[in-house]
């Protein structure tokens, strides 16, 4: 069965509580469920992470290549716009796709969130289509070993 990373950033975990104009109502528990939900069925195994913190998601990137996952689906939140490490990560990874997913649509939010260090190195940046997005984003990894 295929096996994927699902990694996000800082302050996800505070999704439900933050900005709820702009994230929505649902938790982080609630994300993870749908996720769960999701990777049943699509008959593929997923191991769904949250770190407020840039090394733990370097790390879990490495992580991805060396345990022997089947890609990466990431929301690096505010890392997004400011992590050279997180981008250097992805490239290091090299041919494990990423997928880059947002919930909300970061290209009409403030200046600073338009530009995405990490966008480069991913197959596909999935914005503005909250948890959804997560889901394009394994049916884009699926698809691309199909
Ligand atoms: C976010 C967008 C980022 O700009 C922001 O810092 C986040 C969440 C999103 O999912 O829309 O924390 O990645």
């Amino acid at each position: 069965m295929r096996r994927y990373l699902i990694l996000n950033g800082p302050n996800l975990n505070m999704l439900g509580i933050r900005e709820k104009e702009i994230y929505g109502n649902q938790s982080y528990e609630a994300l993870v469920n749908f996720l769960n939900e999701k990777a049943k069925e699509l008959n593929v195994e997923v191991d769904i992470r949250q770190s407020n913190h840039e090394g733990d998601l370097v790390d879990w990137i490495q992580e991805a290549y060396f345990g022997h996952f089947d890609g990466i689906v990431i929301n690096p939140a505010a890392y997004t716009h400011t992590s050279v490490a997180i981008a250097d990560a992805v490239k290091a990874i090299a041919p494990l796709p990423v997928v880059e997913v947002h919930l909300s649509d970061i290209s009409t939010r403030e200046e600073f969130r338009h530009h995405s260090y990490v966008a480069p190195y991913c197959v596909k940046q999935i914005k503005g289509y909250g948890f959804e997005g997560y889901a394009m984003a394994l049916e884009e990894l699926i698809s691309k070993e199909a």
